[in-house]
């Protein structure tokens, strides 16, 4: 990361609403580069950079949380009603603070279907499923919130911990063959990585809705391949979509039924962010690394 971050990102604190996988990753890099970083779970957490928010209960994160907060992030998704948990909770609360911003993460699903074509934030959002439609909803809200928010558009996510290897380890991996089918992918250090950048720039350049997306979207099969072949695995037949539609669970099969390329140019181009993982080869060998390391501890 350049030095711009560290010495911009002293001072600084950050909540992070939902503090799983990408909430975490992003949280850690933030610590890195200087600045403060809690996260929020549903349960109590045995550690100090963590606090309890959960949508559905009736008690709010204590006020001593929100001292001195400059940048919210929220990572959570919607509710069942199309609500935001963050937004329906504690509007009042981030209004009442002198945030400097505040990001979203949100996901590509909101497009819909564009059976392989490309993608851009200058197209009109059309989400086809129920959960995407409720996703735009938020994104709505968090417009109309009067914050100064930043919306990320993010495609399927992987990283460290969760990859097609773990799937692979735990056995319960699908080797589904689609013709035509493609996914676009991002690795969790490039989200972090990208809204870190943006962070920077932002004055100078702001865009209120962006895809963090790799530049390559391609089909599931290719990276499992790619996957088995890193460790030296043989990777079983593939089944055809049509048989393998009876044993996917409803929300495995709802992706299926979306095919687009998610386009970085607005985020790569014009506003300059160099992706660590330009493609998912990159980011798996980054993934089979970390594993390696951690099986020699
Ligand atoms: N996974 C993907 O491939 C993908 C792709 C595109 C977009 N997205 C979206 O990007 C965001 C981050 O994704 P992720 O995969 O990193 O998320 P994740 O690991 O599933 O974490 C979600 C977080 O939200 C919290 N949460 C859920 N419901 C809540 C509620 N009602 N009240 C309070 N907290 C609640 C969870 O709390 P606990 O820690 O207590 O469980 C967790 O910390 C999500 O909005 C996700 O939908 C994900």
């Amino acid at each position: 990361m350049e030095n711009f971050a560290s010495s911009s990102l002293q001072k600084k604190k950050f909540i992070i609403f939902g503090g799983g996988f990408s909430g975490q990753f992003i949280a850690n890099e933030i610590r890195k580069l200087g600045g403060e970083a809690l996260t929020s779970s549903r349960q109590l957490q045995n550690n100090s950079n963590s606090f309890v928010f959960d949508s559905f209960s009736r008690a709010l994160p204590s006020e001593h949380i929100f001292d001195g907060t400059t940048h919210v992030l929220s990572c959570i998704p919607p509710d069942k009603s199309g609500k935001d948990p963050v937004l329906s909770r504690l509007h009042k609360k981030l209004k009442s603070l002198d945030l400097e911003w505040v990001g979203y993460l949100s996901t590509t699903g909101v497009y819909g279907n564009t059976f392989g074509e490309w993608v851009t934030e200058k197209d009109p959002a059309n989400p086809l499923q129920d959960r995407s439609k409720r996703r735009l909803l938020c994104e709505r809200s968090w417009l109309d919130s009067n914050l100064p928010i930043q919306i990320f558009r993010l495609p399927g996510i992987y990283g460290p911990g969760r990859s097609t290897f773990e799937s692979i380890f735990k056995k319960n991996i699908k080797v589904i063959y689609k013709p035509n089918q493609v996914f676009s992918r991002i690795h969790v250090a490039d989200i972090a990585n990208a809204i870190i950048y943006l962070l920077k720039i932002n004055n100078e350049n702001f865009k209120q809705i962006i895809n963090i997306a790799d530049n390559y979207p391609t089909s599931q099969i290719e990276v499992i391949e790619h996957s088995y072949k890193l460790l030296g695995l043989k990777m079983p037949e593939p089944m055809n979509f049509d048989s393998a539609k009876k044993l996917l669970s409803p929300i495995a099969l709802s992706f299926w039924e979306e095919n687009r390329r998610v386009s970085n140019r607005l985020l790569c181009k014009d506003l300059g962010y160099k992706l660590i993982h330009k493609n998912y080869k990159s980011g798996l060998k980054s993934c089979l690394e970390i594993i390696k390391q951690k099986n020699l501890k």
